[in-house]
């Protein structure tokens, strides 16, 4: 069957700002790609809602179908290493920031952001984990290689009820480490526990503007997604020689610091792109997660919702408020 309109998530600069609905556009429309996918996943990420709200540092031009991430199987492909019918993942790169993304039912990318779904996950768990469990993929890997073990101590995450925070709290405690979790909801205690933290921290614990270089040493690392005032509170309780993987702005993208953190505990930050980095790197983490073998707490950490739901979840998102991840079943007969 030949596929020729698709239904998108659609932004649209207007008169009085950002306008988004969903709409039916035409295959014919989509600018060349090397793939043609029909996209049966994508997952909600906060750079989404930027895009989706008019954030030019993401997306310069609109009209624009975002989503940064995708999954799906190949329409047709005008390069020898894909063919037709090949289940497939894309995320990062120029997907859903300038070019047609995953939150419309059919992309068309250069084959080189693809990667074959690896076997033992399902077009849809690798979306249950999407560019957030990628990330918090990336996150552990780079401790990791720092030499970070389960007998170090506590591992901090931030923004811990969010899609790569919550994904992450989930990751850590299934390879076996002990995970403190920072939220800004005290609601969510109960949802954090259920998915792998030994211990609920409230936000505000690292909020304080305090002047001290160095705090208690408290933590053996951490992965941040928050940036800002957190940030540097983190720092100032890794113990020495650990590490923060930080991935995130979503307080600010600016953070105070001295150095004496790095010079007298020796530790490290460490920065983490899941964008812009080789696909074989993607591949290796995707290649990790299917080897995962209990999916009930990654099932609790997403809601899943139909594209017709997406409209409705985006403000929550910019403002922080979501809780876990939103899995996007971008089928016609999703949610009906
Ligand atoms: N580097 C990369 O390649 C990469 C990839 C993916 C995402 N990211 C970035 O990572 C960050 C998180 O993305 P996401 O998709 O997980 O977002 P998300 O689902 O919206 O989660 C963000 C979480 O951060 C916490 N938070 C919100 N406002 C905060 C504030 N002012 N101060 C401290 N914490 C706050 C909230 O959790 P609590 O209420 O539990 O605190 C919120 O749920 C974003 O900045 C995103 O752009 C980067």
């Amino acid at each position: 069957m030949t596929i020729t309109t698709y239904k998108s998530l659609w932004i649209e600069e207007t008169e009085d700002g950002f306008s988004n609905s969903i709409v039916e556009r035409n295959v014919a429309d989509l600018p060349a790609g090397e793939l043609i996918i029909q996209v049966h996943y994508s997952s909600l990420n906060f750079k989404d809602a930027l895009s989706a709200s008019g954030n030019k540092g993401v997306t310069r031009q609109f009209p624009h179908q975002p989503g940064i991430d995708a999954a799906g199987v190949v329409l047709s492909s005008s390069q020898s290493d894909f063919s037709e019918g090949d289940e497939v993942i894309v995320t990062g790169y120029d997907l859903g920031m300038n070019t047609a993304g995953g939150l419309g039912q059919v992309i068309a990318v250069p084959a080189a952001w693809a990667i074959k779904k690896p076997e033992g996950l399902s077009l849809r768990e690798s979306m249950l984990l999407g560019t957030a469990g990628l990330t918090a993929g990336l996150c552990i890997n780079k401790l990791l290689k720092m030499g970070l073990k389960s007998e170090h101590g506590d591992v901090l995450v931030t923004g811990a009820t969010g899609g790569v925070g919550s994904i992450a709290v989930f990751l850590l405690a299934q390879y076996g480490f002990t995970v403190a979790a920072s939220t800004g909801k005290s609601t969510q205690t109960d949802f954090l526990k259920s998915i792998g933290a030994s211990d609920v921290i409230a936000r505000d614990e690292f909020s304080d503007a305090n002047k001290k270089p160095l705090l208690k040493e408290r933590f053996a690392a951490a992965i941040d997604v928050a940036g800002g005032q957190t940030l540097s509170n983190v720092l100032k309780q890794i113990k020495a020689g650990g590490s923060v993987a930080i991935c995130g702005l979503v307080e600010s993208p600016r953070y105070d610091a001295t150095v004496l953190p790095f010079i007298l505990r020796g530790i490290n930050l460490l920065g983490v792109d899941s964008v812009e980095i080789p696909v074989a790197k993607k591949q290796s983490v995707w290649q990790t997660f299917a080897q995962l073998n209990d999916y009930s707490a990654l099932e609790s950490i997403n809601t899943e919702i139909s594209l017709n739901d997406v409209p409705g979840k985006l403000d929550a998102i910019l403002k922080g408020e979501g809780t876990g991840h939103y899995l996007v079943n971008m089928s016609d007969d999703a949610g009906a």
